[in-house]
């Protein structure tokens, strides 16, 4: 494991020494200066008692890449439960508890001509968070002291992700999404319901049918077009 007291992201780190990291590497800094999230939003990094962490993956195949943020959503709330609390996931990755996001997830690749070098698969979780801290952040946010009532060890925390994510990582880069899709289902908290998608300035309302195989989310919209959706921000 590397460990930085402190670092632009742990992601940039990565993809900047991908030649370098052998796969399965992680990478843990205590606080970042530049951490970010989807959509290019910051990922606010300044609380040490947090988790700030990177996988460095470097697979045989990326068929099931795009996937890997829906298997370590699971993966989390696998773990989340260890600590008696229990977890949503909202579509594609973001994993919720106590009505507030508790973790983001930001999977990014190293290319080079027409290939792939590597992953970075990061993950921001709030663990020992202050209420007057969670109030900073703009959208409704949880902290897993919080919610247990107990500071959170974020190495403990870290070793037990970690192998979390590895007991069936090679199982899911060789199945992809239907490997996890019962777990998934079951954590997801926007099936069968309305959602709304903010696209270029406008708000789409649909209906969230269903998950494909390659765990797009089918939504049929007013007029009963079907439409499926590979990347959004969704809102419930
Ligand atoms: C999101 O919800 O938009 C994803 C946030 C991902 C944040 C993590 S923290 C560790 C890693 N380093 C980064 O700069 N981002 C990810």
């Amino acid at each position: 494991m590397i460990h930085f007291e402190r670092i632009d992201s742990t992601n940039s780190y990565v993809l900047k020494n991908i030649d370098e990291l052998e796969d399965g590497e992680i990478v843990i800094a205590d606080s970042q200066t530049g951490g970010h999230g989807r959509f290019g939003r910051e990922w606010v990094s300044r609380c040490t008692g947090n988790l700030y962490l990177t996988f460095v993956l470097k697979p045989h195949s990326y068929l099931y890449a795009a996937n890997l943020t829906q298997y370590l959503s699971v993966v989390l709330v696998t773990v989340l439960k260890e600590y008696s609390v229990s977890a949503n996931i909202k579509w594609p990755n973001d994993v919720l508890a106590g009505g507030g996001k508790i973790a983001g997830i930001l999977c990014e690749s190293s290319v080079f001509g027409g290939g792939i070098k590597g992953l970075a698969l990061g993950i921001g979780v709030n663990l020992n968070m202050s209420g007057d801290d969670l109030c900073r952040i703009s959208q409704k946010a949880a902290s897993l002291n919080l919610l247990t009532g107990r500071q959170v060890n974020k190495m403990e925390f870290a070793e037990i992700l970690s192998t979390e994510f590895f007991r069936h990582y090679s199982d899911f880069m060789e199945t992809g999404f239907c490997f996890i899709r019962s777990e998934y289902e079951k954590y997801s908290n926007f099936l069968g319901g309305q959602i709304f998608v903010s696209d270029g300035g406008e708000r789409f309302q649909y209906y969230a049918e269903s998950l494909n195989d390659d765990g797009s989310l089918r939504v049929v919209d007013a007029e009963d077009c079907v439409k499926n959706l590979f990347s959004a921000d969704i809102e419930l």
